[in-house]
Parts: structure tokens; sequence; C-alpha cells
């Protein structure tokens, strides 16, 4: 299948996410590369619906591989929810002359560009980029081992303060509704235990915890809890323990937004400039409505729904490998 593509336009959507910039970097410059120009959107569907446009050359992606956040800025936009927001936003892209959406963002970016793609025949690719990792076909997302290196840093200095103390710490960490960063944090940090939403449904993850040996061996604990409501958060099981078992000295950390910030990992770079050369490959070859994602170090195509609506499952192995490492 070939193309008439002749402009692609980048955008960045839903929360930040260490890596982004590398992405909008290397979209730009293999867009270019292949004879295509490239005009980047600000603040995310927002920029599409206001018309804040602006041609990209290659100079104006240099000197981001190594910067968070993203230069593109990024929004969650009510607007384009909207069947009006929509059409004022595929009016403006007409008006700029471009053919195709690359969107870089988690899965309610995704299912904005799904529906937009639907609703006018515009050709979208969309870029996993979100600290939760939720998104299903792709190994990671871009930014999430950034996020994870984050909460070890983090978990190494509260262990240093739990041990002296003699503390049980709850340390709540994203993730929205998965629990990749906590049950991953956990084993990375040598945490004693993650509760994650994923497992919320059939057992009561505090009580597993405590029934096998929590502080039996140990003067100090940390408890890594995904933020999901489906937990409750750290907050929650610092209260439960207080109640349940008051001669522990408790004691809960949120890390909140500094996980969304910070220079890139060497892992998320690659996986940023991977997924933004192959995105134009992707555009170039005639795909369409498509996630690109790497899986078992292999570019692959995933259609919008299936990446948003399958539930990406937490392996096993390695809630057992906590567990057994633990002790
Ligand atoms: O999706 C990324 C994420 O950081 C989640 O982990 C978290 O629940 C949410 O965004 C926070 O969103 P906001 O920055 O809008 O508070």
């Amino acid at each position: 299948m070939g193309t008439t593509i002749k402009c692609i336009g980048i955008l960045t959507s839903g929360g930040d996410a260490p890596g982004m910039n590398a992405a909008i970097r290397a979209v730009t410059r293999a867009a270019i590369y292949n004879g295509l120009s490239v005009k980047g959107i600000y603040r995310g569907y927002k920029g599409l619906v206001t018309g804040e446009i602006k041609e990209f050359k290659s100079q104006n992606v240099s000197n981001i591989i190594q910067q968070g956040g993203t230069i593109l800025k990024t929004a969650r936009c009510k607007e384009f929810m909207t069947p009006e927001g929509r059409q004022l936003a595929y009016d403006n892209m007409k008006k700029e002359g471009i053919d195709a959406l690359v969107v870089i963002g988690g899965d309610g970016s995704l299912s904005g560009a799904r529906i937009f793609a639907q609703e006018f025949d515009v050709p979208c690719i969309g870029l996993p980029g979100t600290i939760d990792n939720d998104l299903y076909g792709t190994d990671t997302t871009i930014g999430y081992d950034t996020a994870l290196n984050t909460i070890i840093d983090a978990v190494d200095k509260i262990r240093d303060t739990a041990t002296s103390h003699e503390r049980l710490f709850f340390v709540e960490v994203m993730g929205r509704d998965a629990g990749f960063l906590a049950l991953n944090g956990a084993i990375a940090s040598g945490a004693e235990a993650a509760i994650i939403p994923e497992d919320s449904t059939d057992v009561d993850q505090l009580e597993e915890f405590i029934k096998n040996g929590f502080r039996k061996s140990k003067s100090s604990s940390i408890v890594l809890v995904a933020e999901s409501g489906k937990t409750g958060g750290a907050m929650h099981y610092a209260e439960r323990v207080k109640n349940e078992y008051p001669q522990y000295d408790v004691r809960v950390t949120i890390l909140g937004h500094l996980q969304r910030g910070g220079s890139p990992t060497a892992h998320d770079r690659i996986l940023a400039s991977r997924l933004g050369a192959a995105a134009i490959d992707a555009i170039m070859e005639g795909q369409r409505n498509v996630m690109v994602g790497i899986e078992n170090d292999q570019v692959v195509y995933v259609p919008f729904a299936k990446a948003i609506k399958n539930d990406k499952p937490i392996n096993r192995e390695l809630v057992n490998v906590l567990r057994e490492l633990s002790i």
C-alpha cells in the first residue's frame, strides 16, 4: 500500500511522560527524512480545536531527547469530546494541510484518536506515552521505565529512615487503575509487598501480607500501594493497620507527580526513538488507526480498539517473585 500523505501533525495528550520529547524528535526527524513535512500541534487536542499549530523543522526538535515533559505541552481537552469540537479540529487540520496525525498519549488520548479517525476518515497513528504502562500491545509504554527508576530512588531513601525508626511505610505510587508501577517498583526496590488493583477483588492483600510474616523477622517494612480507587490508596491501609495493629509505627508517603518528571532513561529514549520512526514507517506503508508498540523487541501495529479495550494483564510470575523474595 502506498500513501498520498505529504504533511503530518503531531501532538502529545493526557498526562505527560518522560520520553515524550524523544518521541516528538523521532517522529519529526523520521518524517522529514522520508520527505514529509511536519506540524507541531500545541496542548494536545486543544491545539487542534483552537488552531495552535506550527511548522516543525529538524532544528525545532534539537536538544530535547534528554528533557522530561513535552515541548508541545499537553492537556486533557473537554471540547474534543464533543462532535462540535472534533469538527473544529478537522477544519483546522484541513486548513493547515495536515493529512495524518501522530498522537502520543495514554488510553484516553488514543480513544480520542480512534473516534476522530472514524468520524472524519483521517489516518491516525498512536504512540503509547504514559507512565502507567496500561496499554495492551506493547511490552512497555514511553515513560514507564523512567517513572519506575524514580520510584526506586525514592523508596531507597525512604528505606533509610524506615530502618532507623523501625517503621512500617506505605508508599503510594501512580498508575491509575494499573499495578505495574507498584508491583515492579516493589520488586526493584526490595519492598516487602505491593498492593495492586489487579488483585483487589479476590484477596485482602493486607491480611495476606500480615499472614505471611510481616515484621516477624524484620524491624521495618515498606509496602508499595497502587493509587487506584480499587485499592483505596496508601492512607486506607495505614488507617487499617493503626486500628487493627496499634503496636506498629506506621507512616505514609505519596510520591505523586514527581513520578512524571525527570530526564528519560536510556530505555525510554530508545523506545521513543524506535516508536517514533516506526510511526512514520506505518504512515508510509498506508497503515491507519493503529497504535505502534514493541513486543518481544519487534515493532507491532495494534488496532486502537485492541490497545485501549483489552486489559493488559499483570504477569503473575512477578507477584510470586515478590512474595518469595520478601521473606
Ligand atoms: O495517566 C498518568 C497519570 O499520572 C496517572 O498515573 C494518574 O492517575 C494521573 O495521570 C494523574 O493525572 P493528573 O496529572 O491530571 O492529576
